[in-house]
């Protein structure tokens, strides 16, 4: 019997962070400051893009790219139905009207076609908000054809997928807009955060108006519509000094990923590896079962035995929410992934022997089934 728990995902926060959050405790200047600029010049030279926005969280960075991309209120916005929830819920916010596209089986991420079919019907879509699924790099060479060939608005969402390589660039150093989240569960951490960066020096001078409200050069002016997107320096601090571990983390991750794929496959799926993705960064592992009862039975098995999964996520066009708002849509990808996906645990922290024993108990599982 297995004693010991497994977690589903912790973060790891050591004597670099306390020390980082003492340092801002003791300077007497705890909102967004030097701290939050120093990260927004780390985040700079890591990524190699030319602007960073750092923002209270991965939800702002999306409201904010939207707003600083003109994307208006009306504004039909196609968005990747398998996803987290905050993806098309930043386009409710600004009251733009999300046109959901189904996903691909393997990868999990938009499929060009499916994009085409979809914007067939919805020509005068303004924007294209897409997302690398648990980290994943979607297509970006084709999406941006795509976007220069019908002269429509990009958005990325990487908020699962900072680090990632797309043909060994980092997943941000475009012109287009790129967000990350740093919440906890993330590569890296603010315990709550975001960044957007991009190359469109218009676009990024307007973030930083829009992170506080679009005030101006001159105090309470406001030049450009905005709200509160401010991180303290506190988060900022942490945030510096978990970028300097971030490749460190990514790499635990590829290596419990590897053990997972080299034990697990002749039970499981797995979510496809393109050769266009240089560096997957593993947010998530995910895997899918045969069926949702095999996923479902899997399941239960290793909560009882201590092992922490997730089940993410019911697609958009499932949500009780959004099926009130959007209508009843099909989108059978999604739909067929979400019954028999299974997230194990991976994280920072992660141990190989916790990997080994989430193994442990899903052979266990399959060999009391024969
Ligand atoms: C795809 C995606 N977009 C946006 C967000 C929102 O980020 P946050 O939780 O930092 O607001 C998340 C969060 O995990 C996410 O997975």
């Amino acid at each position: 019997m297995l004693e010991q728990k497994v977690p589903w995902s912790v973060p790891d926060i050591s004597k670099d962070e306390e020390v980082a959050v003492s340092s801002v405790m003791t300077s007497k200047w705890l909102g967004m400051g030097p701290k939050t600029r120093e990260l927004e010049e780390n985040i700079c030279n890591y990524i190699r893009v030319k602007n960073a926005t750092v923002v209270n969280n991965g939800t702002s960075a999306l409201i904010a790219a939207l707003i600083a991309n003109d994307v208006n209120s009306g504004d039909k916005v196609l968005v990747p139905t398998y996803t987290f929830i905050a993806t098309v819920n930043s386009v409710l916010a600004i009251g733009a009207q999300p046109v959901l596209i189904d996903c691909d089986p393997h990868t999990f991420n938009i499929s060009i076609s499916n994009l085409e079919t979809t914007f067939e019907q919805n020509k005068d879509a303004k924007c294209l908000l897409f997302v690398d699924v648990a980290g994943l790099p979607a297509d970006i060479d084709s999406i941006r054809e795509f976007s220069r060939k019908h002269s429509i608005n990009l958005i990325e969402d990487a908020a699962e997928a900072f680090g990632a390589r797309y043909k060994e660039k980092l997943l941000g150093a475009y012109d287009h807009t790129t967000i990350f989240s740093f919440h906890i569960a993330k590569q890296m951490t603010m315990v709550e955060g975001g960044a957007i960066v991009t190359e469109d020096e218009k676009v990024a001078g307007r973030l930083k108006l829009i992170r506080s409200h679009g005030e101006g050069k001159e105090k309470y002016v406001h030049t450009d519509f905005g709200l509160n997107f401010r991180p303290t320096d506190l988060q900022s601090a942490i945030g510096i000094a978990q970028l300097k571990k971030v490749d460190g983390y990514m790499e635990l991750r590829r290596q419990i990923a590897e053990l997972y794929i080299s034990h697990l496959s002749e039970h499981l799926e797995f979510q496809q590896v393109p050769s266009y993705v240089s560096r997957h960064p593993w947010m998530l592992f995910m895997c899918l079962a045969k069926d949702r009862a095999d996923r479902d039975k899997l399941n239960k098995f290793l909560n009882e035995r201590g092992v922490d999964t997730r089940i993410p996520w019911p697609p958009v066009n499932m949500q009780p929410y959004h099926r009130s708002r959007l209508g009843d849509i099909s989108c059978p990808n999604a739909e067929n992934v979400y019954e028999r996906v299974l997230s194990l645990p991976i994280g920072n922290a992660i141990s190989k022997a916790e990997a080994e024993r989430v193994i442990d108990v899903i052979k266990d599982f399959y060999a009391s089934k024969r």
